[in-house]
């Protein structure tokens, strides 16, 4: 190994280990920032080592250019969209960047596989074990996934139905697609070397994931990505397998398993498995909404006025926000950070209790109230929160809904039965600021807006959020 080999391989051990490092300070929003940043200097070192690798490389003519262009336009259309992204269109252009990700893991395979295939077609002989399973793997995987992720991307932009598409036959379909699949692998696997079945898998695949995407709920999708991520990682690990690069292997291996653990939290904290996520058919997004399940609670609903709930608040001793869903959409961060703010100011205690899975991405209010510069130390989890409401004056709900439903706790035919909600019900009082009666996104009726103690203020919450800071101050 020559001396820049030895550079270059340190080079990438560096890079592992930015990802690491940086992956690991993601772990708290205080450290989340600096993390990012370790982990983008990480694949910058990776870039900048493997551009040096190839334009040293005699045998790869002219690859070197085609990457810094590569780089140049994907980089840029990477910055502008992150940078010009809407927060709550942000899981789509997470899919799509999965689908990206996979494809191109997936084309390393390919560009391999038929080189390979080229050289040893011609002397007759075998493509090595290693390399046609790791092959097999990253095409199959791959495909699903690209093929997958804009299906997920296209379903949160809307441009493909948020409903559940069930195809009449889907099941044989899809159970025929996998038999193609094993029997064209183990074609490859048995030593035959065929571009053509090559092909026919990556069809197969790209099939597939189109199929296993398609049944599942608009509201789903972004348990549906996490798991397309980890797919992405695993899809990138296999791609390292096939060109022997350590960094590869390490960075896919890190997305592989922090997108699996991060889907299995998610569907923890929903109450349901992968599996029935998978299956589809539940959470068919805000075109769903207004259909709440039927036999829900009965009772009358409280409707209260902006000076009404500005009284409440403002001569509460302790107050705990519970932000949703709705609050991302009105764009209400500020607004409410600026409440908060005024609370305070007249002495009213004010925490904030996030919910694991409230909004629509993890860590979807920790993102935005990390946005409006509301201090880390209150905002609080749900297990170290729940047990405060007891001795909470008033629980102001903005755009939460189902992280809020009792039913989760007392109904066991509730399709969210189980799901751990914030006991914002425990209360004294409860002010739930939202535009109607419409159901979130289980699309099922919340029995806390009959409590006697809730009073409802109808209205978006940037705009009631904006006459309650009047109304605070005016007091
Ligand atoms: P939801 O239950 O979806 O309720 C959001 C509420 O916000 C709606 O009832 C809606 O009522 C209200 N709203 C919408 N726009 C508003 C606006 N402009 N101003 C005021 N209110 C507005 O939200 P949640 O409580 O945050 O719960 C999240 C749900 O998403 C859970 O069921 C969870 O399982 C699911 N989910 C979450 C994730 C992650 S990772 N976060 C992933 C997948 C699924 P109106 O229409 O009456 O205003």
């Amino acid at each position: 190994m020559s001396a820049l080999d030895t550079i270059l391989q340190l080079a990438y051990i560096v890079a592992a280990a930015f990802f690491v490092l940086g992956l690991h300070r993601m772990n708290s929003p205080a450290t989340a920032r600096s993390g990012n940043q370790l982990s983008a200097a990480g694949m910058t070192v990776a870039v900048a080592a493997t551009v040096v690798l190839v334009a040293t490389n005699p045998a790869q003519g002219l690859a070197w250019p085609i990457i810094v262009v590569g780089v140049v336009v994907g980089g840029g259309l990477g910055l502008y969209t992150a940078r010009t992204i809407k927060m709550t269109d942000m899981p789509q252009l997470v899919s799509l960047f999965n689908a990206v990700g996979g494809g191109a893991a997936a084309l390393i395979a390919i560009d391999d596989y038929v080189r390979l295939a080229g050289t040893v077609g011609a002397g007759g002989g075998a493509i090595d074990l290693q390399t046609v399973v790791a092959s097999i793997l990253d095409v199959l995987i791959g495909s699903v996934t690209f093929s997958g992720s804009l299906i997920a991307s296209g379903k949160l932009q809307g441009l493909v139905t948020s409903r559940p598409v069930v195809f009449p036959l889907s099941r044989p379909l899809n159970v025929g697609l996998v038999v193609i699949a094993l029997a064209g692998a183990a074609f490859l696997l048995a030593g035959n070397v065929s571009v053509p079945v090559l092909f026919v898998l990556i069809l197969v695949a790209l099939l597939f994931g189109v199929t296993l995407v398609m049944p599942i709920g608009g509201a789903d999708m972004p348990v549906v990505i996490s798991l397309l991520n980890a797919f992405t990682g695993t899809a990138v690990a296999m791609a390292g397998f096939v060109i022997g690069n350590a960094t590869l292997i390490t960075a896919g291996a890190l997305v592989g398993a922090s997108g699996g653990i991060l889907t299995k939290l998610m569907a923890d904290a929903m109450n349901r498995s992968i599996l029935n996520i998978m299956v589809g058919g539940f959470g068919v997004g805000e075109a769903g909404a207004g259909a709440a399940v039927g036999g829900g609670p009965t009772g009358s609903v409280r409707e209260i006025n902006v000076d009404d709930a500005a009284i409440q608040l403002a001569y509460a001793q302790s107050v705990i926000i519970v932000p949703g869903y709705g609050l991302a959409v009105a764009q209400a961060q500020h607004s409410v950070r600026e409440l908060a703010d005024q609370l305070e100011e007249k002495g009213v205690g004010v925490k904030y209790a996030i919910h694991p899975v409230a909004g629509r991405m993890p860590g979807h209010m920790n993102v935005l109230l990390a946005e409006a510069n509301v201090p880390y130390p209150q905002l609080y989890e749900m297990d170290d929160i729940n047990p405060e409401f007891e001795r909470t004056d008033v629980a102001l709900v903005i755009g939460a809904n189902d992280v809020t439903n009792p039913a989760a706790r007392s109904n066991p035919a509730s399709p969210i039965y189980g799901m751990p909600i914030l006991n914002v019900d425990h209360a004294r009082n409860i002010i739930v600021i939202k535009r109607s009666m419409r159901p979130g996104y289980a699309g099922i009726d919340n029995e806390l807006y009959l409590d006697p103690k809730t009073g409802m203020l109808f209205g978006d919450a940037k705009d009631a959020l904006t006459q309650l800071i009047g109304a605070v101050k005016a007091l």
